[in-house]
């Protein structure tokens, strides 16, 4: 394990006005997404959606890696070119999920835990054969009457902490992502709570197993009102809460800090990102994105699954690409959206 290596990897992923864009949806959750435009989710239909996402041309521009699921990092681009060489040549480098999913976490009522240990360092030997540099595992928090319960925080952090030693032993960056959940009725204040005790066990975790900070990248999501929450907070008080749920737990030495968008429309995560980089230019972390629905839904919507759609599909992709590298340096408007 090289240290350098890490550390350029890590870098890398969030350098200037560059993210992640998630493409690593389950199979489940894929089936999920091509149900709103009525497609079957068989292997081609996958391979040919994401191959869209992957050769969309000079999205280099804007996406500093992509995280893969277990069969996409198998498949091939439509002219046979395998899917992390189609990134690598692109200076794109190629990501993989590695947990295998959050399950009913045992004597807690409606609370998950991630699963995906076994084997782990098996299967990272050979995703990061396959050409993979950093690593993904998703921890899901959820709130509630009288939950998230401190033992199932407890019992996520740990997994994630064996994963992040397990990927920085393998030479690949670990990118930790707790998730509290934004679908209840909870008030943003109480996003926060729930988010800062979070990941100020999660860091404490990782710090008790030796994970290095400095080859870590945290994906988290936003300080936020829950969906059903009558009150919903507005974008400057998003990106105050956060950042100031950032400052009191995340270590100073960590390379970056991404966010996944967990069912915010594609703008408004957009203009959530761009109020914390543009309100607080100097913090010590780069804060970028690592979107999944934020960036594909316009994508995906304009496919909806016939050849003809590609070229819009294309545009659709890189113009929200573009819209959140703008706002990682809090140069975005909202008036290149029309
Ligand atoms: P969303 O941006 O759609 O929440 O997905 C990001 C992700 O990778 C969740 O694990």
């Amino acid at each position: 394990m090289s240290a350098a290596e890490l550390e350029t990897t890590a870098k890398a992923m969030v350098a200037e006005g560059k993210g992640i864009l998630a493409i690593d949806e389950s199979s489940p959750t894929i089936k999920k997404r091509f149900d709103t435009i009525n497609i079957e989710s068989t292997e081609e239909n996958r391979r040919a959606y994401r191959d869209i996402l992957i050769t969309a041309p000079d999205c280099n521009q804007y996406i500093s890696g992509m995280i893969l699921f277990d069969e996409t990092i198998r498949q091939a681009t439509s002219d046979g070119t395998p899917f992390p060489k189609a990134l690598i040549d692109q200076g794109i480098m190629p990501g993989i999920k590695v947990d295998t999913g959050a399950k009913d976490f045992a004597n807690h009522p409606n609370e998950k835990v991630t699963e995906g240990l076994d084997g782990l360092r098996d299967r990272l030997a050979e995703y990061k054969s396959l050409g993979a540099k950093f690593a993904k595992w998703r921890a899901v928090i959820t709130i509630g009457e009288g939950i998230p319960t401190q033992a199932c925080i407890d019992a996520n952090a740990h997994a994630l902490s064996r994963y992040a030693g397990l990927c920085q032993e393998a030479g690949i960056v670990p990118m930790v992502e707790p998730e509290v959940l934004m679908d209840a009725d909870n008030t943003i204040e109480t996003c926060y709570d729930v988010t800062e005790r979070t990941l100020s066990t999660l860091f404490n975790t990782l710090y008790q197993q030796d994970v290095a900070y400095e080859h870590t990248i945290l994906k988290t999501n936003m300080v936020i009102s829950g969906k059903q929450c009558p009150t919903q907070a507005d974008v400057q008080t998003v990106a105050d809460m956060t950042v100031k749920c950032l400052l009191n737990t995340v270590p100073a030495s960590l390379p970056g800090i991404v966010f996944l968008s967990g069912g915010q429309s594609a703008e408004l995560a957009t203009a959530h990102l761009n109020a914390m980089n543009k309100t607080y230019p100097d913090l010590p972390w780069p804060l970028s994105f690592s979107y999944g629905r934020a960036l594909q839904e316009p994508c995906l919507n304009a496919w909806s699954g016939k050849t003809e759609n590609v070229e819009a599909a294309t545009q659709a992709l890189l113009h929200r690409e573009k819209c959140n590298s703008l706002a990682c340096t809090g140069e975005y408007s909202a008036d290149i959206e029309s």
